[in-house]
């Protein structure tokens, strides 16, 4: 349409979920336990005490949720398979599960006849329980290292016919320092936490960066070496982060600034993207941070990772001379010193709507990483849509209000800042497990009744359909 700015006609715009948050059926069909099915058993772990045992009961319901994203008119879906369907205790020295292949081929092939094409995450934080018993888990490089790349390569022998477009691990970032900093995540080691199993949160989280990275790396240098020419596909990685703003322009808080940048993002993509960690992380965390070796760097040097994944929900605002040693200080006040207010506040404490950093993080990612940007996730948040009538809660106005802001400002980038954007997935399809929030909250575009399992489309399940369809040619 003349005058109206657009994507490319091949943009893939979706949305995005994740195995433990909606299948429930946690040991149908020869499943193991998840390190989140065994954390999530324990007692207090979630806001409300509850965990994904039942969540959305998409492995049953999953025909149904495809006719949701069908009537939304999405391109494409991203989501994840679980390791423990597959491979029930996820070694490479054991049997694959043929029930699990089966279960995610007739997904993955309901998906291609409704013309949605999949993005399938490997890992999204479901790691077998096993792993974590026998050996330790993300901790153990050698073990870990070696039965990701065993599962990853089972996947791509099992689906790649079908599947194009893959992502090896999600939010890496979070597994590490919310697994294994604060706890709160599985499999919930920390040593600041009363409940949690006793770790070392001061080295643990920069161990399980470092085997992620080679998880990936390793991975990407496999698909590359046996599966990349034939299957004709593409391999990337959703690593998380805000948009940090300095308080003001003095160099200190510029400077600490961008620091929390390379923590959050330059931590994990500077060694996939350029084959090095930051300077500023090596400088703040010492030995703490593992050098790679020889071998490793030739992997990580060598392997293509085509597509930079980008999950990100807001914006914080940071202060030089902080509580942390490697953040800064993340300010609790959300007001620039110049009178500058970031954004409207969200249901949940740590995130607000601010779409113009939305935009400054794209234009971000792609200076420093060039490479084709996919949105893997972002969306909103809102608690109290538990307590709303049902009326209200389809009703998601602050919902709508921040996609609005948030689509427009991709496009700008698009459009106007020549970012190379090729697809958006929001988060989520439905209200679903939200980790250690349990179902207190909501970020589904399709409202759940987790009492009858009824969806019903919320009005941004509606905005986001309407506005693909301006804004993507021949959509
Ligand atoms: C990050 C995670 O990938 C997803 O699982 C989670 O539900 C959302 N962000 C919202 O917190």
């Amino acid at each position: 349409m003349p005058g109206i700015k657009s994507f490319s006609k091949t943009f893939q715009w979706g949305f995005a979920t994740a195995s433990y948050q909606i299948e429930g059926s946690p040991d149908a069909d020869g499943k193991g336990p998840s390190i989140w099915d065994t954390h999530t058993h324990k007692p207090s772990i979630t806001l409300d005490g509850l965990n994904g045992d039942t969540a959305t009961e998409s492995y049953k319901l999953w025909r149904e949720d495809i006719s949701l994203l069908k009537s939304y008119g999405v391109a494409a879906h991203r989501f994840s398979l679980s390791w423990s369907r597959i491979i029930p205790d996820g070694s490479r020295h054991s049997r694959v599960n043929q029930a699990g292949i089966d279960y995610y081929r007739a997904y993955i092939q309901e998906l291609l006849n409704n013309g949605i094409r999949p993005y399938v995450t490997l890992y999204h934080w479901d790691l077998p329980d096993a792993l974590h018993q026998s050996y330790g888990g993300w901790l153990n490089k050698d073990e870990i290292v070696k039965d990701f790349v065993y599962y990853a390569e089972t996947c791509f022998s099992a689906f790649g016919d079908l599947v194009k477009d893959w992502i090896t691990l999600n939010e890496p970032w979070c597994v590490a320092n919310l697994g294994y900093g604060t706890g709160v995540n599985a499999p919930g080691r920390s040593s600041d936490r009363k409940r949690c199993a006793a770790g070392d949160s001061k080295t643990e989280p920069w161990i399980v960066i470092h085997n992620q990275i080679l998880a990936h790396a390793y991975t990407v240098q496999a698909y590359d070496n046996s599966y990349r020419e034939t299957q004709e596909g593409q391999i990337g990685v959703a690593l998380d982060s805000f948009w940090f703003e300095p308080y003001d322009d003095a160099p200190e808080n510029v400077a600490a600034a961008q620091r929390a940048m390379d923590f959050r993002l330059g931590l994990l993509a500077d060694p996939i993207f350029k084959g090095a960690y930051p300077p500023s992380m090596k400088k703040i965390l010492g030995d703490r941070l593992r050098d790679f070796t020889s071998e490793e760097l030739e992997v990580l040097h060598a392997g293509c990772t085509d597509f930079f994944g980008l999950n990100t929900y807001t914006t914080m605002l940071v202060k030089d001379g902080g509580v942390s040693d490697v953040l800064g200080h993340v300010t609790s006040t959300f007001t620039r010193k110049d009178g500058t207010v970031l954004g409207t506040e969200s249901h949940v404490g740590w995130m607000r709507d601010y779409a113009p950093g939305f935009r400054k993080l794209l234009n971000y990612v792609h200076n420093t990483y060039k490479k084709p940007i996919f949105v893997t996730e972002n969306g909103f948040p809102a608690k109290g849509e538990n307590d709303k009538p049902f009326s209200d809660a389809i009703k998601d106005t602050d919902r709508v209000a921040y996609f609005r802001g948030y689509v427009n400002a991709m496009l700008d980038a698009h459009s106007e800042d020549g970012v190379d954007i090729r697809g958006y997935f929001a988060w989520s399809l439905l209200d679903n497990f939200e980790w250690a929030d349990g179902y207190t909250t909501r970020f589904g575009v399709t409202y759940v009744d987790f009492a009858t399992q009824e969806r019903t489309p919320k009005d941004s399940a509606i905005f986001l359909t309407d506005f693909f369809k301006k804004h993507v040619p021949g959509q």
